[in-house]
């Protein structure tokens, strides 16, 4: 067990972390503007998640939960193939509209497909339009109470050897509460729900708690 980290180790990692491309810090000095800016992935799970899609070699990646288009755009810049494509699953127009705005500026719009709508459905339309065993790596950080069925999809949707990362997995702690809310609650069904499954995976303590499952 180690102690939680400290301020100043924290902002030590950060001096001495690779530097954040220009388009992502600039993103997120917007989105340090916009309501529920909180949401946003931070700069250290962007560098982890690219340089995991550079060592898995990722050519389609699907994220479910996009916001303001942080993650998104940090795995897209690691993916450097010509024909690499991001699919990118989200509800709120509004933020997507943020999110499209820097995939411009970063020049990977054009590898980057926005899917709007309620992610369940999307989902489940990527998987009746034949995209199963496909994807290489997906991101699941929407709606905590659909994180089961997020995952069961993705998993499909998932290459044999592709990764699932999930975000998320402590709720800031509330998942140790006595009365949990309704988000931690269904995370913490999640997480014995993956426990009981046949998959190889790992839980991590970066950021809040991020999960990584490899499809057999
Ligand atoms: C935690 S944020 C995603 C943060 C993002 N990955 C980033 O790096 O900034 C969660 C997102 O899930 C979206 N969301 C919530 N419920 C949803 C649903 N039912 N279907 C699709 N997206 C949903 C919200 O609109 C929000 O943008």
């Amino acid at each position: 067990m180690k102690d939680s980290i400290t301020r100043e180790l924290y902002q030590y990692a950060r001096l001495i972390s690779k530097a954040e491309h220009k388009v992502l810090q600039a993103l997120r000095e917007r989105t340090a503007t916009v309501e529920g800016s909180h949401m946003q992935i931070t700069p250290e799970q962007g560098q982890f998640m690219a340089l995991m899609a550079k060592i898995l070699n990722v050519r389609k990646y699907l994220e479910v939960g996009v916001f303001t288009g942080y993650s998104a755009l940090a795995v897209t810049l690691a993916m450097s193939a010509d024909n690499s494509q991001t699919f990118a699953l989200d509800i709120d127009p509004v933020t997507m509209a943020i999110a499209k705005e820097y995939w411009t500026k970063a020049q990977v719009e054009h590898k980057i497909t926005p899917i709007m709508g309620d992610a369940v459905l999307s989902l489940a339309k990527l998987v009746s339009d034949g995209h199963n065993n496909t994807f290489d790596m997906a991101f699941i950080d929407a709606k905590k109470s659909d994180y089961i069925i997020y995952f069961k999809h993705c998993y499909s949707l998932l290459r044999p050897g592709g990764v699932v990362f999930i975000d998320n997995i402590f709720m800031n702690g509330d998942v140790l509460s006595d009365k949990p809310k309704e988000s931690a609650a269904a995370i913490n069904k999640f997480n014995l729900f993956l426990q009981n499954l046949n998959v190889d995976y790992c839980v991590t303590t970066i950021a809040d708690g991020l999960t990584i499952v490899r499809k057999t």
